[in-house]
């Protein structure tokens, strides 16, 4: 059977497969991740392989906690406070790498991408691997290069069908969008993704601003342009344009959703309530863009979400999935 619900004897035996190099899927509290060894060179092979990811993308290693983190990472001061205040939790740092870590995990990078996640199958899952010798599991999101990110166990089979791997079923998940990636490895720390930890907080226990990425920083999936892309074209608008645009749409025969917190006044097209909270937003956002880019609407119209910190997240994803959608007419 799979998915697999996340009973002890199912972690117990994802950790067995982990184990003997294969590929496990399990939940996290952001989304579901595709799993590896992470000492294992050729298990983390098969990672690029069934996700379609370029080899030059780094992974996130998933450790149980600042003492696995600590053995492949040069693990500084300000590391230790985000841990500290943040671990187990949405939170990836990017660290310099020690001698012995593994680079094929890293993408060609100088350094490695670290995060204890919180849910607690994850946190059993890695916990049981521990115990048969693993170090680290390295996973990108359970999902096909470019696509949206799988925030529920049926998402993960919908995009790897026959390939996919033992899919533990731990539910739907928390926060629902992508981890926060801050970069300590080089010099001021960098906000590299945003994602479930608003970056103010990072902030707080930092005491000083996170800086935006430069030219230098690595190039990587998560921060492509045009990522997180349904196949249905998507127009991002302010709430006071939808109704004109489903008027307008439909008058030309495109059958329109909306997916706002208020209905459209010109109801002609299907109507998707949004969530006015920037958690329960986040966590319906992947789910709703799957739903209804599988519910045969010519257009998907979203309200664009607030401009302050709690919705940056949000926004990112959606400002790259309306460059990643099909072009508009
Ligand atoms: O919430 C999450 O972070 C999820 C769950 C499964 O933990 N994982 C995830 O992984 O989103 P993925 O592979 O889709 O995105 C990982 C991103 C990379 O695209 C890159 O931006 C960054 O993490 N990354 C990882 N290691 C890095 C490194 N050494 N240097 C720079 N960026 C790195
Ligand atoms: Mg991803």
């Amino acid at each position: 059977m799979n998915p697999r619900p996340a009973d002890a004897a199912a972690i117990e035996a994802a950790a067995a497969e982990l184990a003997a190099g294969r590929l496990v899927a399990f939940p996290t509290e952001t989304v579901y991740g595709l799993g590896a060894d992470a000492a294992s060179a050729e298990a983390v092979g098969a990672i690029y392989r069934l996700k379609g990811r370029p080899p030059d993308h780094p992974l996130i290693v998933h450790v149980t906690g600042a003492d696995q983190a600590r053995r492949w990472a040069h693990w500084r001061d300000a590391a230790q406070r985000l841990a500290d205040a943040f671990w187990p939790g949405p939170l990836t740092l990017i660290l310099e790498r020690l001698p012995g870590a593994p680079a094929w995990a890293c993408g060609g990078q100088p350094s490695i991408g670290l995060r204890s996640p919180a849910h607690p199958v994850a946190r059993a899952l890695l916990q049981a691997f521990e115990r048969l010798g693993g170090m680290g599991v390295a996973a990108p999101s359970a999902n096909r290069f470019g696509r949206v990110s799988p925030t529920r166990a049926a998402h993960v089979i919908d995009d790897l069908g026959a390939d996919a791997p033992l899919v533990l079923d731990g539910g739907a998940c928390e926060v629902g969008l992508e981890s926060t990636i801050v970069d300590l490895s080089r010099g001021r720390p960098v906000l590299l993704r945003p994602g479930g930890l608003p970056a103010a907080r990072i902030e707080a226990v930092l005491g000083q601003p996170l800086a935006s990425p430069d030219a230098a920083a690595p190039r990587a999936s998560g921060t492509l342009a045009a990522h997180y892309a349904p196949r249905t074209p998507l127009e991002l608008l302010d709430a006071g344009a939808i109704g004109q645009r489903v008027r307008v749409l439909a008058a030309r025969g495109v059958k329109t959703v909306a997916w706002s917190r208020q209905r459209p006044d010109r109801g002609e097209g299907g109507w998707e309530p949004a969530a006015a909270e920037p958690e329960a937003y986040a966590r319906a956002l992947y789910d709703t863009l799957r739903r209804l880019d599988r519910a045969g609407f010519d257009r998907i119209l979203i309200e664009r979400p607030p401009e302050t910190g709690e919705w940056a997240a949000a926004a990112d994803r959606l400002h790259r999935a309306a460059v990643g959608a099909p072009a508009l007419d």
